[in-house]
């Protein structure tokens, strides 16, 4: 009944646009964009609250989200973690020093050598060929599935014994996805990115996420990769364990990353750094406004600390330079860390007005990236990685 409804609507909605022969394009997303008002056609009416800036949270339902997206409004859905951040233990709690300077340059310069461009891209091809990564979709099962095999896959390659890939599972379909390479101590570094993708006419709709954050998500892998052909990191010589995150349901409202620090921060778990890269390859806007490559170290809802260190690793290890930009509120998964005590910090493709504008639709493609940019977010990640992994906290 319901797709029936549907299918007479979308014949309707052609009917509608196509005699005007303009845009058709445009219209199509018109006619989507008028079926996603319809709210009985898809959207599920559970309530869920809301925070769309610091404590102002509002009751809306799990439909209205993509139309806050599409008004481009950021939102975290606290519904089932109103408690993040509320028992914050004590070592969370006092505030983290950062290594002053970058001391291991001649170790992690010759790890560059593993990173390539050609595989990121030959892996984010294939990641992009799911019709979409959409959290509460059999897709985002099975693209999480995928991704995990790729980085048990890499595991292995590596012949890293002591390294692990686990799902953490979550209430709908899509796990986020957790690489862990034990150090000396359990004081943890997490590097994350997001690996689902929605279109934000109708979640069922084509959504490659080729840039959000399927470039993020390949950045971090490639980083991983090659952190692993260092022996001091596999063989659990680091001060400090690592870990890689790959959360889920980011486009839900950062639903996988707070289940994760909301878990940690329960566990007392020890979390002394977190960077998320959520959009790495897009370069077009900057080039096209007249301005020179450069990555966007973002500046608002952030650790000061941990985001003047971003600034030292990439002054060290890019061949590109950095300017300052902010994000607005619930930007990305770091919020999540952030709100359960752990200092984080984000670095984005270009200043925030130059990045990507066809994130969230059936546009956003693998021909729009540049994989030498890629390139430097994941240098940027091997050094970030490697010289905090040694850092004595
Ligand atoms: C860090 O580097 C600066 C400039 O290179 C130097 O002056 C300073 O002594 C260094 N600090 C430490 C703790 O090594
Ligand atoms: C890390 O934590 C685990 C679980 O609590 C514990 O079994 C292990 O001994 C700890 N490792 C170190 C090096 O402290
Ligand atoms: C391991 O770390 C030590 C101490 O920083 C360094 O001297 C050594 O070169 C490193 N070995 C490798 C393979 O990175
Ligand atoms: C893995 O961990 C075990 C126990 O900590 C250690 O004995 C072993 O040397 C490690 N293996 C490798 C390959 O580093």
């Amino acid at each position: 009944m319901k797709l029936l409804s549907l299918l007479s609507l979308c014949a309707a909605g052609s009917a509608f646009v196509l005699p005007q022969q303009q845009q058709p394009l445009q219209g199509i997303l018109h006619a989507a964009d008028a079926l996603a008002a319809v709210p009985e056609l898809w959207s599920d009416d559970t309530p869920r609250l809301l925070e769309l800036a610091p404590g102002d949270a509002v009751w809306m339902k799990e439909g209205d989200k993509l139309r806050l997206m599409r008004e481009g409004k950021k939102f975290i859905d606290i519904t089932d973690h109103r408690d993040l951040g509320a028992t914050v233990h004590a070592s969370a709690k006092q505030p983290v020093s950062f290594p002053s300077n970058i001391t291991h340059s001649e170790i992690v310069k010759p790890i560059f050598k593993s990173l390539s461009a050609d595989n990121i891209r030959k892996n984010l091809k294939q990641f992009t060929s799911f019709p979409n990564r959409y959290f509460r979709s059999d897709n985002g099962r099975q693209s999480s599935q995928w991704l995990q095999s790729l980085i048990s896959d890499t595991i292995d390659s590596a012949g890293a014994k002591n390294v692990t890939v686990t799902p953490f599972k979550h209430t709908w379909p899509q796990s986020s996805l957790i690489a862990r390479i034990p150090g000396k101590s359990n004081k943890t570094i997490v590097v994350g990115a997001h690996q689902d993708s929605v279109n934000m006419y109708l979640p069922f709709l084509s959504a490659p996420g080729a840039d959000d954050d399927g470039s993020g998500t390949m950045t971090i892998l490639e980083a991983f990769k090659a952190l692993l052909t260092n022996k001091n990191i596999t063989s659990g010589q680091a001060e400090n364990t690592l870990e890689f995150h790959w959360y889920s349901a980011e486009e839900g409202g950062l639903l996988g990353s707070q289940a994760i620090f909301s878990a940690y921060e329960k566990a007392e778990r020890d979390v002394k750094a977190m960077l998320q890269q959520d959009m790495t390859g897009y370069i077009k806007g900057t080039l096209d406004a007249g301005k020179k490559e450069s990555v966007g170290v973002i500046t608002d809802f952030v650790d000061t600390g941990l985001t003047e260190f971003i600034k030292k690793v990439i002054e060290e290890y890019c061949s590109i330079p950095y300017v300052e930009t902010k994000c607005g509120y619930a930007c990305s998964d770091h919020a999540s860390a952030s709100k359960a005590g752990y200092p984080s910090a984000f670095v984005i493709e270009s200043a925030f007005e130059y990045s990507d504008h066809s994130i969230h639709t059936s546009g956003d493609t693998l021909d729009k990236l540049d994989f030498e940019h890629i390139l430097e977010h994941a240098r940027m990640t091997v050094g970030f990685a490697y010289e905090l992994a040694m850092a004595k906290f």
